[in-house]
């Protein structure tokens, strides 16, 4: 048969009158394009054609709404059972790789969309890349954010691009870039709009520029003579955000580089070896769980067709501010609402902050965003909104008072959501003559960095209402996780024991150093006394005084005291560390000593109270405390959240070590019931 007849189940083929073969990915059965065994099965047969009866040029191009190629399919990397079978799977990708970039024709990659991981590195084996240059096309190399980096060749192929300190720069930090920044950096050759890019690409096939090389600065950062200098650089960036133990993948990705950048053949050899050592290793694994926990949240809000049109924010404090500018970010028209008109005038000033934070130098966007936002000291907005906000004094009296002032002008099926930290829903929704539309959307400070929003339901949250604000969390960006109506919902209930400990710890006159130390060590991005000094010790104290009249928490003495002279923490320049312009300053001379015990205190904390959340079935099941955890308080990713860490450590020895805490330090360590019947599954 002729190739040309030739019919594949994932990739179309078409010539033009020039010979140009455009050859088209559709995965079949999906939504979008991966790279899975199959969809590279075929194009080794397309490649292995080609090679007889050689056509003008080749486009590869994809057929999916939008998006280009997403990468491998992260379902068959679970499969991989040990070091040689990785190895086997990344050679096969590594051989179809070469075979693109050895075609003896002009190959184009024609980027539309998103472009992520192997869809990036099947791009770079193409000998020119175009791509278009809407808002949404995203280019980028985001394994890092597995626990891995590139496998199929594209450690090499971006630095040969682009030169070692972009490339390097992309791969560590697993940033996306747009099209005008990654044809600033030479990972591109063109950036065009959408309806010019078919024509730009059948330039590149007919004309065929000499390929672009990296500068001079990027040739010089290059040399042998230097790489050991500049990746020690690198090294010491990299620290600050995660550690060589916990995170090895950036570490190895440099020394890679550093070692191999001379002899390219030899590096993507080593390419191979190096990461099918990572994608097999606990940290890989747990980050792809992690993957997956990320998906299953982002379901909860795909099941119903929502949009919303206006959002109305009532409360222009420090989180219906952010909420607000957020929500305009995210293209919504949105009026906000607040008692005190000198308190919007700095609500609108701060939300012009957010949007040049978001938008740099793109004064079209910024100003577009802020055309958006509407301040509304009136409460105007409450009539034309399908969504209203709450975010006014944590105060059932207040809350309920201003729902009956609201209810009678909202729309039919608009929705009522409350940023409530810790009422319960039912006590609010008593205060509706339809309690059924009331529904928690718990947000975190800061609204802009936080990915999660707790969906909290009461017993008489209307299930569609809920379905509607999952998919109003999604569609802003945020990851929707749907938790039961208790005291500190989910992730406050986990977290306030543990910072209380922290804090005890410190009326123990332990440092507030080798506490902070003895957490991040264990992989918390941030330790417990800095995080309650930047949440705000007048918050903590609030919410912990709440959920002391539910939970076995105490009130620490020295919280009280401090809350009491004013030190609340960063916001005053003061709490339990002192700051100057902002910044933290911890004595660095502390010597710490050994810190186990500290660590397993806060630990068991954690994972106590996680333990009696799945008993009490505040979410879902115990991936979803892994996700809240996560997603929430930033317990360490390569942990895989709590209850996967119980899992990971043995059941037995934690409640071996609570008990023994118990006796020594007192009730608060008493394990939970639950820990029995984790024993026994
Ligand atoms: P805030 O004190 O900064 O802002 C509250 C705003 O509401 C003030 O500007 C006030 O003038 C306005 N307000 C009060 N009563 C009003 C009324 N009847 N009508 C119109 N405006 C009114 O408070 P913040 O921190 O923004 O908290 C708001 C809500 O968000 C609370 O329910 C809180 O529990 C919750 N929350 C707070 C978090 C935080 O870190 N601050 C985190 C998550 C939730």
């Amino acid at each position: 048969m002729s190739k040309k007849a030739k019919t594949y189940k994932h990739w179309k083929l078409e010539y033009d009158k020039a010979d140009i073969l455009w050859l088209h990915l559709d995965a079949a059965d999906s939504s979008v394009n991966l790279l899975s065994a199959q969809v590279f099965e075929e194009l080794n047969l397309i490649l292995n054609d080609l090679a007889t009866d050689l056509p003008t040029g080749v486009v590869i191009l994809s057929d999916k709404k939008d998006s280009f190629i997403y990468g491998a399919d992260i379902k068959e990397f679970t499969t991989l059972e040990n070091k040689g079978q990785a190895a086997a799977f990344l050679k096969r990708g590594h051989s179809l790789m070469n075979k693109l970039e050895a075609l003896p024709r002009p190959t184009v990659s024609m980027i539309h969309g998103m472009c992520l991981g192997g869809g990036t590195e099947l791009s770079l084996a193409c000998r020119y890349r175009v791509m278009s240059s809407e808002d949404y096309s995203k280019i980028g190399l985001p394994e890092i954010k597995l626990g891995i980096f590139p496998g199929y060749g594209g450690t090499v192929r971006s630095i040969r691009r682009a030169g070692p300190l972009p490339a390097l720069d992309m791969m560590l930090t697993g940033r996306m870039l747009t099209a005008r920044a990654a044809k600033k950096i030479g990972l591109i050759d063109e950036a065009v709009p959408l309806r010019q890019l078919k024509h730009a690409a059948r330039r590149f096939i007919m004309e065929e520029p000499k390929a672009r090389k990296p500068g001079l600065l990027q040739r010089l950062a290059n040399h042998k003579y230097l790489r050991p200098l500049v990746a020690k650089q690198i090294k010491k960036q990299v620290a600050k955000k995660a550690r060589p133990e916990h995170y090895p993948a950036p570490y190895r990705l440099i020394e890679l580089w550093q070692n191999y950048a001379d002899t390219p053949g030899e590096m993507l050899r080593q390419e191979i070896n190096e990461v099918s050592q990572l994608a097999t290793s606990k940290t890989a694994r747990n980050l792809v769980r992690v993957f997956f926990l990320q998906e299953a949240l982002k379901k909860y809000g795909k099941q119903v067709e929502y949009k919303a049109k206006h959002v109305h924010v009532i409360g222009g404090g420090i989180m219906g501010g952010d909420i607000a500018a957020w929500c305009a970010i995210r293209g919504y028209s949105v009026t906000v609402q607040d008692q005190s008109p000198e308190r919007l005038a700095k609500t609108a000033q701060r939300a012009m902050q957010s949007f040049k934070k978001k938008f740099k130098k793109d004064r079209r966007a910024i100003v577009a965003a802020n055309d958006r936002l509407m301040m509304d000291h009136r409460g105007i907005g409450v009539a034309q909104a399908d969504i209203v906000i709450e975010a006014i004094f944590e105060d059932v009296d207040v809350k309920q008072e201003l729902y009956k002032g609201i209810e009678p002008r909202m729309k039919p099926g608009a929705i009522l959501a409350t940023n409530t930290s810790s009422i319960m829903l039912e006590d609010l929704a008593s205060a509706l003559e339809n309690p059924g539309r009331l529904v928690g959307l718990h947000f975190f400070n800061p609204v802009a960095l936080m990915p999660l929003v707790e969906i909290i339901h009461g017993d008489n949250t209307d299930e569609t209402i809920l379905q509607q604000v999952a998919a109003f969390a999604r569609d802003i960006g945020k990851l929707p996780l749907p938790v039961k109506s208790s005291p500190g919902f989910l992730v406050n209930r986990i977290l306030m024991p543990y910072l209380l400990e922290a804090v005890m710890m410190v009326d123990e006159g332990i440092a507030p150093e080798s506490i902070d130390k003895a957490a991040t060590d264990f992989g918390m991005p941030m330790g417990p006394i800095e995080l309650a000094d930047t949440v705000g010790l007048d918050i903590c104290k609030n919410v912990a005084s709440i959920l002391s009249k539910t939970m076995n928490v105490e009130l620490p003495k020295n919280l009280e005291r401090i809350v009491k002279s004013g030190h609340l923490g960063k916001k005053t320049g003061s709490g339990f560390y002192q700051y100057k312009k902002g910044k933290i300053q911890k004595n660095k001379k502390i010597q710490h000593g050994n810190l186990q015990v500290l660590q397993d205190r806060l630990v068991l904390k954690l994972l106590n109270e996680s333990v009696a959340c799945v008993r009490e079935g505040i979410v879902e099941n115990e991936d979803m405390i892994d996700a809240g955890v996560i997603f929430g308080t930033g317990f360490a990713p390569f942990r895989s959240g709590t209850m996967h860490h119980i899992q990971e450590v043995g059941v037995a020895g934690i409640i071996e070590k609570m008990q023994a805490f118990e006796k020594h330090f007192g009730d608060r360590f008493k394990p939970d019931m639950y820990w029995q019947k984790l024993m026994k599954k």
